[in-house]
C-alpha cells in the first residue's frame, strides 16, 4: 500500500463505535491520509456508545491538528465524490464497524451510498477491503454474505478480541482488534504484545 494515497475509512451503524475511534486515532498517529465517510447510523452509534455527538466532536477527540492535515470527510449520499471512482488512488478501505445492512449491500454490489460504492470500487480495483462486522448470533444470510465477500477478496475481520493476552481493561480488548486491522492495512503498530509461543 502507498503512504501517499488515502485509506477510505467508513463508520457504519453496527455496535463497536469505540473501535472506530481508536482506529482513527492510530491511523493519525501513523500520519496516514484518511477519506472518512460516516453513515447516519454510524453517527448514531458514535453518539450512543461514546460521548461523540457529531463529526466535529470526533475531530476534537482524535486531535484537530492531525485531522486538519490528514482527514477529508465525504457525505455518504455523495456518490460522485472521489472514493466513488476507481481512478482515484486509495490505499484500500476499511469499514469499522460494518453493519449487516452495509455488508449485505456490498456483497451484492448495490452501490446505493458512497460507502457501498467505494467498497464496490475497492473490490473491482483489487485493492484491500477490510470489513469489521459485529452481530451475534449470525444467520445463514449473514454468513452467506460474508462468504461471498471473502470469495470476492474482502477481509472479514470480526470484532473478536482474544483473551490469551489477558486483557486487563476494555481498552486492551479494543486494541487487540484495532491492531489486527492495522496489520491488515500494513500500518506499523505496537498496540499489543505479539504472540511468541508459550
Ligand atoms: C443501538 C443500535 C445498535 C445496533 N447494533 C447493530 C449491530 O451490532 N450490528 C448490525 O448489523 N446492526 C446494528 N444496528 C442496526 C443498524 O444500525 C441498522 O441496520 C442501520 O440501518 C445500518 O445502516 P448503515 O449500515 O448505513 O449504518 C444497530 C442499531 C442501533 C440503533
Amino acid at each position: 500500500m502507498k503512504n501517499g494515497a488515502p485509506i477510505v475509512f467508513a463508520i457504519t451503524g453496527a455496535s463497536g463505535a469505540p473501535y472506530a475511534v481508536r482506529l482513527l486515532e492510530q491511523l493519525l498517529v501513523a500520519e496516514r491520509k484518511i477519506s472518512l465517510i460516516v453513515s447516519s447510523y454510524g453517527l448514531r452509534l458514535l453518539s450512543t456508545e461514546t460521548d461523540i455527538k457529531s463529526i466535529d466532536a470526533l475531530r476534537d477527540r482524535v486531535g484537530a491538528n492531525a485531522w486538519a492535515k490528514h482527514v477529508t470527510v465525504f457525505a455518504n449520499d455523495d456518490r460522485g465524490a472521489a472514493p466513488a471512482s476507481g481512478s482515484a488512488k486509495t490505499a484500500g478501505m476499511v469499514v469499522c464497524p460494518c453493519s449487516m445492512g452495509t455488508l449485505s449491500a456490498i456483497s451484492i454490489g448495490a452501490s446505493r451510498s458512497l460507502i457501498e460504492r467505494a467498497a464496490d470500487v475497492t473490490l473491482k480495483e483489487r485493492r484491500k477491503l477490510i470489513l469489521m462486522p459485529r452481530e451475534t448470533p449470525l444467520s445463514a444470510i449473514h454468513l452467506g454474505n460474508m462468504l461471498r465477500l471473502a470469495r470476492a477478496g474482502a477481509v472479514i475481520l470480526p470484532a473478536s478480541p482474544a483473551f490469551y493476552n489477558r486483557p486487563q481493561k476494555l481498552e486492551d480488548a479494543i486494541d487487540f482488534v484495532v491492531a489486527r486491522i492495522l496489520d491488515q492495512l500494513e500500518v506499523e503498530n505496537t498496540l499489543v504484545k505479539r504472540w511468541k509461543g508459550n
